[in-house]
């Protein structure tokens, strides 16, 4: 398996055990207010991330170049700044709509330069 594609699972179960610690939190607590945080860690970061390290194993060509390392480090990063600041703003700081906002598009960006990776032809 390519190392990136090792990577993204060691993200992506970092991700699980952060989503769920916030879900056990809600459980516990009875405060529901941040499922929007919970439900995009787990599905951005858990999900995504484990979808996209499954794509690179079974396509190893896919996963060497700058590309693909470019296209690892803008979409965790922008999910990690997403999950963050979703998380605060939904707990009742609604001045972090702006860096939601950004931290999405950033997240996005990601997603599209995956995008690229599966258009692109593989390298021989
Ligand atoms: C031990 C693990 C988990 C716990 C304790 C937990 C707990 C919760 C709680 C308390 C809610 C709020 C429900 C509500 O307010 O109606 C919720 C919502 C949600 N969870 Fe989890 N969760 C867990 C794992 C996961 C995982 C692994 C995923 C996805 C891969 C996930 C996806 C979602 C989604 C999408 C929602 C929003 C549902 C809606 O609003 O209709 N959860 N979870």
């Amino acid at each position: 398996m390519p190392d990136l594609a090792h990577l993204y699972f060691r993200t992506a179960i970092l991700f699980l055990i952060a989503g769920i610690c916030v879900g056990i939190y809600m459980s516990m607590s009875g405060n529901h207010a941040v499922t929007g945080a919970h439900a995009h860690i787990n599905l951005l970061g858990w999900v995504t991330s484990a979808l996209f390290g499954t794509y690179l194993a079974l396509n190893p060509a896919k996963a060497s170049g700058l590309l693909p390392r470019l296209q690892y480090f803008v979409y965790v990063i922008g999910v990690i700044a997403m999950g963050t600041s979703l998380y605060l703003m939904l707990d009742g700081n609604t001045a972090l709509v702006p860096v939601v906002a950004a931290a999405s598009l950033v997240a996005f960006a990601g997603v599209l330069l995956f995008a690229v990776i599966i258009f692109m032809p593989a390298r021989t």
